[in-house]
């Protein structure tokens, strides 16, 4: 319950993840019927595309024995699963990967246990991942973590904050902060030209333990989401019901509340902490340079008319311009010394 102001992050935190009552804590239905279609579920050639890639990242990684791979936030298991199957099956790779998820929804690990109790363990922290070189994936995850927002009036910063008036209406009020504080913020990563900064506190806080490891052990974290590649920071906190863009206040605890990726702010970030961007390109590049219009050519050889549109008009959701295929981008991020380039080989954003 909210009785009395709350930072937006905090606000975001509770209605996403309050015990029981948050939108993530409740049952929440991906495809069509719910909130949600992300891409392992609009076509499973998404996830293989994946794992081709993790794949030939383990031989570049010089075919370490032991490998962990980590799955950050995956909600109902699509990918994993396909991730899963496909590692599993293959000679080359077989019984030398590990399997991880980082998982807060209660309902969503429950769902997840149900199918993978077998063949993955759940991680509430990555210091007590094994000792080996490790690959991170995250579609859709950061784009979910609560966030901050802070706006510059005539030299002056202030941050959002959220109201509940008497009659149980919320509202955004503006908070002045300690030049402390913004200091503190400027230390991440964040040009002190902007004059309206949003960010996630946790995203900041998960990618330092996150390169820790990688560093330490060596390995990357593939990162899909959709967001921007520009400086400049902006206003993108949207609430989301029934696949359309709702106020964030709307219908508390019902909605997801997501916002855009800041990729350039990410660079920053994994800068500042030792590791660099390997390749960032758009989703539909990515997808084309993994081979996805082949694949589709030889699965579609044997089906019937109605399944082939089926696929195509599912691919081009995934990789097409003027769907999936600009907006959400693809990061890699690895060791300093790592020149691994498959999937990133021509568009650079
Ligand atoms: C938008 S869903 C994406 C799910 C999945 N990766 C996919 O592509 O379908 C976000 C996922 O991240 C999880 N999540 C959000 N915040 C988290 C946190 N702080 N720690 C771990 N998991 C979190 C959610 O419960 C959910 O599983």
């Amino acid at each position: 319950m909210i009785t009395k102001a709350q930072s937006l992050d905090n606000f975001i935190d509770k209605s996403l993840y309050e015990k029981n009552k948050g939108y993530y804590q409740r049952k929440i239905e991906f495809g069509r019927k719910g909130d949600f279609i992300t891409s392992p579920g609009i076509s499973k050639l998404f996830s293989e595309m994946i794992a081709i890639w993790v794949v030939s990242f383990w031989e570049n990684l010089n075919k370490p024995e032991k490998i962990n791979l980590v799955e950050l936030g995956a909600g109902n298991g699509e990918l994993i699963e396909v991730l899963i199957n496909t590692l599993n099956k293959l000679e080359i790779v077989k019984d030398k990967f590990k399997f991880f998820i980082f998982e807060k929804s209660v309902s969503l690990k429950k769902l997840q246990k149900k199918k993978f109790s077998k063949s993955v363990k759940w991680l509430d922290s990555f210091d007590k991942l094994p000792n080996s070189p490790t690959i991170f994936l995250a579609n859709e995850f950061f784009d979910a973590l609560p966030i901050k927002q802070f706006i510059k009036i005539n030299e002056d910063w202030y941050e959002n904050y959220v109201l509940l008036n008497k009659s149980g209406k919320f509202s955004l009020e503006k908070k002045k902060v300690t030049k402390k504080k913004m200091e503190k913020i400027f230390n991440q990563g964040i040009d002190e030209n902007q004059n309206f900064i949003e960010f996630s506190p946790l995203m900041v806080k998960y990618l330092k333990s996150i390169c820790k490891k990688i560093k330490s052990s060596a390995g990357g974290i593939l990162l899909i989401d959709y967001g921007t590649s520009d400086k400049k920071m902006y206003d993108s906190l949207q609430g989301i019901k029934n696949h359309k863009k709702v106020n964030i206040f709307d219908d508390y605890q019902n909605i997801d509340i997501t916002h855009h990726i800041n990729f350039n702010f990410i660079r920053q970030i994994v800068n500042l902490n030792g590791l660099k961007v390997g390749g960032i390109t758009n989703q539909g590049s990515f997808l084309k340079n993994m081979g996805i219009d082949l694949r589709a050519e030889i699965l579609s050889k044997k089906m019937s008319f109605q399944k082939k549109t089926d696929l195509y008009t599912r691919i081009r959701r995934l990789t097409h311009k003027d769907e999936m295929g600009e907006l959400f981008k693809v990061m890699f991020v690895t060791t300093k010394d790592n020149n691994f380039k498959t999937g990133f080989n021509d568009i650079k954003i």
